[in-house]
């Protein structure tokens, strides 16, 4: 780390006993500073222990700052209100694997590169029919981008920079691809090819709605929509699936394995599978009468029922994804001239919640999912289709911080140790002396 040289360094002591110890503090650029007990077990023979890593930086990163208090995201320094708003998906791609906004020249020269690694292997197709055609099609990309590795062998070498780029640009490329296949063969449809002349979301969304039996011209009021969205979830610090591709990353795996133990924890609806669920819940209350029946629920302790796409581990104020999603999620209804009653359920959920003392106490506002199902469904992707959309944005995102992983010199396998609490040694008993 940078500051780790800084001549400055505050020290923190601990003390047990008649013993004491000091560990060094490192400063970030901005946010919490960090006290470094990489040494802890060595000098004093005890381990933190800290479930769920609320209070635990897992390594130094350059990508992705969040200030969870004041609502803030920045890409590499830049908001995430400006990146979605001038930029496009490709050029924060550009931005999270490089670091710097790309020019004119490196944009055309990315975005190039990226298009013309669209198409997928022809065997992968292959890869497909071994699937359900009802399977979840979070599995289907869990399987398909595990695969990669055994089509794309050279890209598979992580000690090469050109190869980690290659892979990079590969899963960045075709991700996509491979999300409308799963796609196209969970509705029986013919896969559709990528087209070189169309933008990423453009050809993204005609992969997933275009037939044979007429031309498909991409709505650019969705395509931008989509192309946002992706924008938006691109990248989000070491969420628990970017902390699996660094886990995975840090024993040597190649890429696509990591990517695709990334997707499997996205899945779950405590992290990305939260879109899909928050859209289940909004079926489910249904109306806004039966809003005040949920935020009971919610409330009691005895009740498992959660308000999905609400509260974040690190946001305890407005997430500012959201509040581009609502926007985002208008802007589409309007387009397509839909009214979906449970958008009307969204809002007046998230008034009733922001003025209700449980949820101002507990700091749980609207997060990216609250309302990215409702603008998905209104573009015509099922409910199923949610989180593999997530997984296509995240993909750069996992890729960038996986990079910086494997090129960071004091990175290190990881491998968390725990505070055992079961049985001490014990003896033995064959079974014919078991009671
Ligand atoms: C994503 O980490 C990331 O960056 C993730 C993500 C990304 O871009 O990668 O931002 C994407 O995963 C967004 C989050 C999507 N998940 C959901 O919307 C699921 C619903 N939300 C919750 O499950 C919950 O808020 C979590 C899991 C997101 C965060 O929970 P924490 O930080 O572990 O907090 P907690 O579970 O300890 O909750 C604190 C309190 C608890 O009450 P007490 O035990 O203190 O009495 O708040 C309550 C919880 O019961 N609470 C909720 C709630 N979320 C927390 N009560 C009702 N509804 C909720 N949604």
């Amino acid at each position: 780390m940078d500051a780790k040289t800084g001549a400055n360094i505050k020290i923190a002591k601990l003390t047990l006993g008649d013993k004491s110890w000091s560990f060094p503090i490192y400063d970030g650029t901005v946010g919490p500073s960090v006290m470094d007990v990489s040494k802890l077990y060595a000098e004093t023979g005890i381990f933190t222990y800290d479930p769920g890593f609320t209070s635990t930086g897992s390594c130094e990163s350059k990508i992705t700052y969040i200030d969870g208090d004041a609502g803030v995201l920045l890409y590499r320094g830049y908001p995430i209100e400006d990146l979605a708003e001038h930029g496009d998906f490709l050029e924060t791609c550009y931005l999270l694997l490089y670091g710097e906004l790309p020019t004119a020249a490196q944009k055309e020269n990315f975005d190039d590169r990226v298009t013309h690694h669209t198409m997928g292997h022809e065997q992968m197709m292959r890869f497909f029919q071994g699937f359900r055609r009802d399977a979840h099609p979070m599995a289907v990309m869990t399987g398909c981008v595990g695969a990669l590795s055994a089509f794309y062998h050279d890209s598979t070498d992580i000690t090469d920079p050109t190869q980690r780029m290659v892979a990079s640009i590969r899963m960045i490329a075709k991700s996509p691809t491979l999300a409308a296949m799963a796609y196209k063969y969970s509705i029986g449809q013919p896969f559709v090819y990528p087209k070189n002349d169309l933008d990423y979301a453009s050809n993204f969304l005609r992969m997933c709605f275009a037939v044979p039996c007429e031309e498909y011209k991409p709505n650019p009021v969705l395509a931008r929509a989509m192309d946002r969205i992706f924008t938006l979830h691109a990248d989000h610090e070491q969420n628990a699936s970017t902390s699996t591709v660094r886990l995975a990353g840090s024993t040597g795996a190649n890429p696509f394995a990591c990517i695709a133990a990334g997707i499997a924890c996205l899945w779950g609806p405590a992290h990305g599978g939260a879109n899909e669920a928050a859209l289940k819940m909004l079926g489910e209350i249904g109306s806004v009468d039966r809003i005040p029946e949920y935020v009971k629920r919610a409330k009691d302790p005895n009740d498992s029922f959660r308000l999905m796409g609400f509260g974040h581990r690190v946001y305890k104020h407005y997430d500012p994804r959201a509040k581009i999603m609502q926007k985002t999620c208008h802007e589409v209804l309007n387009e397509l001239g839909v009214n979906d009653p449970l958008l009307d359920v969204a809002l007046e959920l998230e008034r009733i919640a922001l003025h209700d003392d449980y949820f101002i106490e507990k700091r749980l506002y609207p997060n990216v999912d609250f309302y990215s199902g409702i603008t998905l469904r209104a573009m015509g992707f099922p409910t199923a289709m949610f989180t593999v959309l997530f997984a296509v944005a995240r993909t750069v995102g996992w890729i960038a911080q996986w990079k910086e992983m494997i090129e960071d010199p004091h990175q290190k396998l990881g491998r968390p140790r725990q505070l055992y609490t079961g049985s001490p040694r014990r003896e033995y008993q064959p079974i014919s002396r078991r009671k």
